[in-house]
């Protein structure tokens, strides 16, 4: 998608759709307002007024509601962007002009955000599809007082919508294509952007002591990886880095203890968490962030297989805590065990935020719209839930009660994998709290909110979210850039 941004005085070209954003109740005049009139479009938030063939340049004007002038922020601008392009996109048109209600430079950078958001698209796969079905929008033309400061505002928002992009595409892709050494070389390439990525194997890990995480790939013929991603953009690149830790389940049949078929496919989703963070280095590389920040990725397929790891298995992990495997569809768990004790292990960070599709129970807690926040830290959880509430990335805070600690505690051995159904995302949080020695630590239990089908949000097209990507940007950028 071209984003262009003009001032009103820019002509309308030939085959332009505008899209005129109102506030509820603003008063509209002549034909609009009886078109207006005539269908009962009051200027709420998400409605829209289709106008084919006005008076004037246009080839079709879009009335979108943006509801209430007073509280019309950036995710409004970009929301009300987001559902003008849904309007017109297939409509054969080529050219969205998009004219704000208020259009200093953020509101104008953020609708134009917003048009790239909802114009993703996963469709490397389709080879048969109708041309008139695809989308013919293929620039956004944003009407906003002053073009050269939005466009300046725009830069990191640009950088943002291609990691959020980035990340879908990963979260997208088929699992017999996405194995975790082909998602290693993905990140790899990401060298390109100013990152530093080292690629750990089986071997490797095997030296460091990761008996948890490799027993989870055990049954797979792909093999396992550890991917350290650094971004050291802080003036001192000694300073202490924050440090970011995703699950990457490339495909979770559950093992083993292998799941029911129906839904087994949206398993390929099981490394949104991972993603999450690729697509934070992504961002922070892309708009050169002035922080230290290290991304952790553990890469597994976790497969039944005669090679595979077994209900019963006693594990060894890195911290040299020993784990009785009670369930292997509980796996996420144990590739965060490792991966997390050795980021704190290695870099010292200030902070670590682990990301995962961790818990079915996550999703009957909160529905599909928030992610469970789990945290040792009341600043670290502070600072998620202001840039949630900024980005429109919604989390809750849940709680991790001691008494619930030994419901993990094992026969046998130091712990188990699960802790029952009862309150399931919280003895999940509990089980890697164990491996967090005492470091700050927030966990976001993301199964619920790493994709959408359907979606609720214009921003977010069915499928994969890019859910994190951006509060954790603005977590990064509110509270720990110098
Ligand atoms: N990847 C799943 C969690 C999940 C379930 C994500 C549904 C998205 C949608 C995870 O590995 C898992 O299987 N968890 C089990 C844990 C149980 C065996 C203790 C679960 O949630 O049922
Ligand atoms: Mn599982
Ligand atoms: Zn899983």
């Amino acid at each position: 998608m071209e984003i262009e941004f003009v001032t009103a005085k820019a002509a309308v070209a030939g085959k332009t759709a505008v899209a005129r954003i109102v506030f509820e109740g603003a008063g509209l005049d002549g034909q609009l307002a009886r078109a207006a009139a005539a269908s009962r479009f009051t200027g709420q938030k998400g409605q829209t007024l289709d106008i084919l063939a006005p008076e004037g340049e246009a080839a079709r004007l879009v009335l979108v509601g943006a509801g209430k002038a007073e509280g019309f922020d950036a995710v409004g601008a970009e929301h009300a962007a987001a559902t003008a392009y849904a309007a017109v996109k297939a409509s054969g048109l080529e050219v969205l002009r998009i004219e704000l209600p208020k259009a200093d430079a953020q509101l104008a950078a953020h609708a134009a955000l917003g048009v790239r958001l909802a114009s993703y698209r996963f469709d490397k796969y389709r080879t048969k599809e109708p041309a008139e079905k695809k989308p013919s929008i293929g620039k956004a033309q944003v009407v906003a007082d002053d073009a050269d400061a939005t466009l300046a505002a725009f830069t990191p928002l640009a950088a943002l919508a291609d990691a959020v992009s980035f990340t879908r595409d990963l979260v997208s892709e088929p699992p017999n294509v996405l194995y975790p050494a082909e998602y290693a070389r993905r990140v790899k390439a990401l060298e390109s952007l100013g990152l530093e990525v080292e690629v750990l194997g089986e071997a490797e890990m095997e030296t460091l002591g990761m008996g948890s995480l490799i027993a989870v790939g055990q049954g797979s013929v792909r093999e396992s990886q550890l991917v350290v991603i650094r971004w050291n953009g802080a003036a001192d690149t000694s300073a202490q880095p924050v440090a970011f830790v995703g699950k990457g389940v490339c495909f979770d049949t559950g093992g083993i203890s292998i799941k029911p078929a129906d839904g087994m496919e949206d398993m390929k989703w099981d490394m949104g968490g991972s993603a999450a963070v690729v697509g934070l280095m992504h961002v922070l590389a892309g708009r050169k962030a002035k922080v230290n920040a290290i991304g952790i990725l553990g890469l597994v397929e976790n497969m039944p297989d005669g090679a595979a790891y077994r209900p019963g298995d006693v594990l060894t992990s890195m911290s040299g805590q020993t784990i009785e495997v009670i369930n292997t569809d509980a796996e996420g768990r144990l590739v965060l065990a490792d991966a997390v004790w050795y980021c704190q292990d290695r870099f010292k960070p200030k902070f670590m935020v682990d990301l995962a599709t961790l818990t079915g129970a996550i999703i009957i807690s909160l529905g599909n719209d928030y992610g469970g926040l789990f945290s040792n830290n009341d600043e670290l959880s502070a600072n998620l839930l202001a840039a949630s509430v900024t980005e429109g990335e919604p989390l809750w805070r849940m709680p991790l009660p001691a008494q619930y600690d030994r419901n993990i505690d094992s026969m046998i051995a130091d712990m188990k994998n699960t802790g029952g159904r009862p309150g399931g995302s919280i003895t999940a949080a509990l089980f890697i709290q164990r491996f967090v020695n005492g470091v700050p630590w927030a966990h976001l239990d993301i199964a619920s909110t790493a994709w959408k089908k359907p979606s609720s949000v214009p921003t977010i097209p069915d499928g994969a979210t890019g859910f994190g990507v951006r509060l954790l940007n603005r977590m990064v950028a509110d509270a720990y850039e110098a």
